[in-house]
């Protein structure tokens, strides 16, 4: 692939990072490659390097900003300052922040916003942090991570979007999008930064921050479509992953930064390491001291050293003895100095508290939040249509350990997002009611009285689930089960013999399996955020009808451990193969990638394909009639899934391709089409070349993963 030659209006840019890269001493280079942080020095020492020239890049975690709508308590503009009026040549700092799911105004998790398949809301949400971010000065986030995450005992599954290459790709492209515009350097916008390069989410045994074991074949075909979405997406900039690929750590993967990101797909940002990951190269037995890790990380490819200082402290001297060419360091600072130019850091250092004020947690954030949060919720079960509740309900419980929760609905990675902005469950069911619905609330203890209170209601509303630190980094788990104490209590409360409505908050699929045969109704609400309360009611009580699918596979067991719906084919399905049928190991999954339920009736019929040979470069339509059959008006999620019979390699069992939101009215049919052409169907063959193969395709165009209308085409 050629490499992407940069725009006219960049040939300016080109021209000041020459210019001001011809001024710099060694030093500054070095200092421009340099990421700091709170943990590395004191503010004053910090501040001291900062009029030096000697720091690129702030990681803000722990810095006053929390309050980043409140000038008092945000400290970006007085280090800004020091930058930009008492360093020799003023080039200003870009703060980074983890802005993962939003700023003040807080989002679902990654995990729920990817149960809501909606690249619109991946959109206005990346636009809204990105909006709030700014105006406090803070101008690159350490987001989308487009890890396939597949096992999720692995604590930052919650910040991923899933474990299918193609909607993570999707909704990558979208956020990155979302955060940058169509191109960087409008004001409200700021620089993604796509992670973890690669493979991060293949974790051993789902335990963070170790090894990955991962062959080529899958590299290609499973972890890195994601991150080359956002590269098309123009991402601005890119993170190593902490782990190694089969010995090789990615921070000094010259195949990862070199051949692939650079050359193949012509990405022209800057790479930033993970945390201390240039010095992590001594714990990973790659390097003998903290020169030789800067060494081997700059000539791999890393342009910014995020606080492990190995950079700045031994750059200079590197390339003064020959060690490191000048080139390898003009390059690196290059990279950032281009970036810093494009997101307007130079034309506008600062942040605008008065813009900040009027726009952090506005009316309109916030109705985003709420709409993204009800697309997330995902219904899992609901027997006899005990859903939707009606408002007019005489007595109601809420309760169970989060119905009243705040912080916690948050989810992991919030940066400034504040407990009292949020609206409870049992807040949010208050408002939908009707005035004479009595609402009993008795927060998360395991009392009788929460029992007996229970038993005096029409119906139960039990919200259990994770706090948000049992997910997210280092956040691991050997067992999916609810936490302690959570499934004895669900039992105690449908012993009282009345219908439980079961809320499920997490930042992983956790193991159901005795709820999935017992509780009625089931909605999975992951960790959705400010408005979460407030959207977990209007889907309860029928003013939103639940349209999220689930972008993870629920195991029946963790034993089950991966299960994923995009598996390769094998043996064990085979009906001979089966004597051991009852071992729940061999069973399939307890919900199905793609699964969500709906409180009307979708049908799918029609279903045509045109041509239905594909031939060259002209690819085929494939199309079907979906009506809403039920009494109430609602959005479907349509999928497409391909499965390629035959081939050179053991190929999935089936691939997700396509998807749409349709939204019908109660008794209307829309037809619904996907295109699909032949790079859509290609892979990393048996002598690795990338590339479909001709013969017979199966298709399913369906409600989630196991099940759908089916056809074929041939490609010729
Ligand atoms: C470590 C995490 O792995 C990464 O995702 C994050 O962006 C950095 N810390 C900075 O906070």
């Amino acid at each position: 692939m050629k490499k992407r030659m940069p725009a006219a209006s960049d040939s300016a840019i080109e021209q000041k990072i020459n210019e001001l890269l011809g001024k710099m001493t060694p030093e500054e280079k070095a200092g421009q490659l340099h990421q700091t942080h709170k943990s590395c020095c004191s503010y004053e020492d910090m501040m001291a390097m900062v009029r030096k020239g000697r720091v690129g890049s702030i990681l803000l975690w722990g810095m006053p900003t929390g309050r980043a709508d409140d000038e008092r308590e945000n400290a970006v503009n007085e280090i800004q300052r020091i930058a930009v009026e008492e360093s020799r040549l003023g080039t200003p700092i870009l703060f980074g922040l983890d802005v993962i799911h939003g700023l003040r105004t807080v989002f679902p998790i990654p995990l729920g916003l990817a149960a809501g398949w909606s690249r619109d809301a991946a959109l206005a949400t990346a636009s809204i942090a990105a909006a709030e971010t700014a105006s406090a000065g803070i101008r690159w986030t350490f987001t989308p991570m487009v890890d396939i995450s597949r096992d999720p005992r692995w604590g930052r599954i919650a910040e991923s979007f899933g474990e299918d290459p193609y909607l993570c790709s999707e909704l990558a492209f979208a956020a990155v999008r979302g955060y940058q515009g169509e191109k960087l350097g409008a004001p409200d916008k700021i620089a993604a930064c796509v992670k973890h390069f690669a493979g991060y989410g293949a974790a051993v045994g789902g335990r963070d921050h170790t090894n990955s074991n991962i062959s080529e074949r899958a590299l290609r075909d499973i972890y890195l479509p994601s991150f080359r979405a956002a590269v098309k997406a123009g991402v601005a900039t890119v993170m190593t992953a902490f782990n190694d690929i089969d010995g090789i750590p990615c921070t000094v993967s010259k195949y990862l930064l070199k051949d692939v990101l650079r050359e193949e797909w012509g990405f022209d940002g800057f790479v930033v390491t993970d945390f201390q990951c240039i010095d992590y190269l001594r714990l990973q037995g790659i390097a003998a001291d903290k020169a030789e890790a800067a060494e081997m990380a700059i000539k791999s490819g890393i342009d910014m050293d995020m606080v492990s200082g190995c950079f700045n402290d031994h750059l200079v001297q590197l390339v003064g003895k020959g060690a490191v060419p000048v080139e390898e360091l003009d390059r690196a600072v290059r990279n950032v100095l281009r970036i810093k130019f494009r997101v307007g850091l130079f034309e506008r250092p600062y942040a605008d508290f008065n813009l900040a004020g009027k726009i952090i947690l506005c009316e309109n954030h916030k109705k985003v939040a709420l709409e993204a949060a009800e697309k997330s919720l995902v219904l899992l079960r609901n027997e006899n249509h005990l859903l939707p509740l009606s408002p007019d309900i005489k007595r109601i419980a809420v309760m169970g350990p989060l119905s009243e929760s705040r912080s916690e609905l948050l989810g992991c990675w919030n940066p400034a997002g504040r407990s009292e902005d949020v609206i409870t469950v049992a807040e949010g069911v208050k408002s939908v009611v009707s005035p004479g619905t009595t609402v009993f609330t008795g927060g998360g203890g395991f009392e009788d009285t929460l029992l007996t209170t229970s038993s005096k209601a029409d119906a139960v509303i039990l919200v259990v689930g994770e706090h948000p630190l049992r997910s997210g980094e280092g956040r691991d788990i050997t067992s999916l089960t609810l936490p302690a104490g959570q499934e004895e209590l669900i039992r105690r409360v449908h012993n009282c013999g009345i219908p439980v409505i079961l809320v499920v908050m997490a930042g992983r699929q956790l193991d159901l399996s005795w709820a999935a045969e017992h509780i009625p109704a089931i909605v999975y609400a992951w960790h959705p955020g400010t408005m979460g309360g407030q959207a977990i009611a209007n889907v309860l009580f029928g003013k939103v009808n639940p349209s999220g699918k689930t972008p993870v596979t629920f195991p029946r067991t963790t034993g089950q451990i991966p299960l994923y719906y995009n598996c390769k084919r094998n043996i064990f399905g085979n009906p001979s193969n089966m004597q051991n049928y009852l071992e729940i190991a061999r069973q399939g999954p307890l919900f199905p990638f793609g699964f969500g339920l709906s409180y009307t009736r979708f049908d799918y019929s029609n279903l045509s394909i045109s041509p239905d040979t594909m031939t060259g470069n002209s690819g085929i339509v494939i199309a079907a009639d979906i009506t809403n059959a039920g009494e109430a008006d609602g959005e479907e999620v349509v999928q497409l899934y391909v499965k390629d019979c035959i081939a050179s390699v053991n190929r999935p069992v089936k691939e997700l391709k396509g998807f749409d939101r349709v939204y019908l009215r109660r008794g209307e049919t829309k037809t619904v089409k996907f295109k699909l052409n032949e790079v859509d169907l290609a892979f990393t063959r048996s002598d690795m070349s990338w590339g479909s193969e001709p013969g017979e395709f199966i298709i399913w165009v369906g409600p989630d993963s196991e099940r759908g209308l089916q056809g074929s085409f041939v490609l010729k």
